[in-house]
């Protein structure tokens, strides 16, 4: 059977396993991608699977048990195609909650804490144990990016969408190697996606996060996430960076500047040392940003677009892209092709009003 074409913007996370979830449904997919595959949040990320992080909206919830239940296929699909394994670097995070939130039996007392992390000093924080995995999404850039180049689907970066134009049952796409048509767009441009879709009811702006990695000291072994509102520290177990640790995050509305500056790093370090002490004299390695796709709300966009049929958008994703990539493409997949999706998109739909303003 002949299956029409279709093209993505954007080569991160949610446009490349979007393409591989389509590629393997037996269809030819193109992704374009402004710059480099996967060089903006996709590997700025810390890489939790943050599905029960407190502060996520819980409109988020089944696309996030969603796609915790399909990653390990996922990275094994990856691993077929590429021959790369990712690992999950982490399979446990204590998670900082206010009081009166969680039960007396969930939370952790300070002898379990002692107990778990004698480097820990708790302060007045109140911590529940999550089952909860990460990734270093520095290792699953390469290896989405082998899988991809595996298949034959037609990846063309630093080639930017410049316009599109829905014309009766096609979407004209203007680059500048020249026009197509392609049957179904999807826009998966992240923080950059309002340049290509006219979003009308709500948008998707840049959030900036600064963050730093550090070699933990010998004294400081780290084998679990620990996460507050304020500040995470998550540990790297496997691979190259083994022995690191990613210390994030600033969140900052001011457009598409990526600047670090030394002050907020150091800020995120005096925090990060209140939790563990060790962390005040650790060598520095990198200090780096990444810009998140945020909405108004909080939600993710994915759906079409309100008067263009063939034009979807999956994008949004805020601080949770790597979570979310593997139920994004599943759902998207499901949603271009005229399945049943397999959780309801009606939350995350670019025709919704946004109602709530997400704080920073
Ligand atoms: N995913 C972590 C962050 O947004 O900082």
């Amino acid at each position: 059977m002949h299956h029409p074409d279709l093209c993505i913007a954007g080569a991160g996370i949610i446009g490349l396993s979007l393409a591989l979830e389509l590629h393997d449904r037996g269809y030819p997919v193109t992704v374009f991608d402004q710059g480099a595959p996967l060089a903006e949040s996709s590997t700025a990320a810390a890489g939790m699977l943050a599905a029960h992080d407190p502060d996520n909206p819980p409109e988020l919830l089944p696309l996030a048990s969603l796609s915790l239940s399909l990653y390990s296929n996922f990275l094994d699909r990856i691993h077929t195609l590429s021959g790369i394994r990712v690992p999950f670097q982490t399979h446990a995070t204590l998670q900082s909650v206010p009081p009166g939130t969680c039960t007396a039996e969930s939370e952790l007392t300070r002898e379990d804490l002692a107990h778990l992390l004698p480097a820990l000093t708790p302060s007045d924080h109140r911590f529940l144990l999550l089952d909860e995995q990460s990734v270093d999404p520095r290792q699953l850039a390469p290896a989405l990016l082998a899988a991809v180049r595996a298949t034959n689907i037609d990846l063309q970066p630093h080639t930017r969408v410049l316009s599109t134009y829905s014309i009766d049952d096609a979407v004209e796409i203007t680059t500048p190697n020249g026009t197509i048509h392609t049957a179904q767009f999807i826009n998966c441009a992240g923080a950059w996606a309002a340049a290509t879709s006219r979003l009308s009811n709500i948008s998707v702006a840049p959030r900036k996060g600064q963050m730093f990695s550090v070699v933990l000291p010998p004294s400081l072994p780290l084998h679990l996430v620990i996460r507050t509102p304020g500040i995470y520290i998550v540990p790297r177990t496997a691979g190259p960076a083994t022995g690191r640790a990613i210390i994030g995050a600033t969140v900052e509305d001011i457009g598409f500047d990526k600047t670090v500056y030394p002050a907020n790093i150091d800020r995120l370090r005096t925090l990060a040392a209140t939790l563990l002490p060790g962390i005040a004299n650790a060598s520095q390695l990198e200090a780096w940003s990444g810009l998140r796709p945020a909405t108004s709300d909080g939600l993710p966009l994915l759906g079409v677009l309100p008067t263009q049929p063939n034009h979807f958008i999956a994008t949004g994703h805020y601080r949770n892209g790597i979570l979310l990539a593997p139920a994004t493409a599943r759902v998207m997949a499901e949603f271009i092709l005229g399945e049943e999706p397999s959780v309801d998109l009606s939350p995350f739909s670019p025709a919704r009003a946004s109602t709530q303003v997400a704080s920073p």
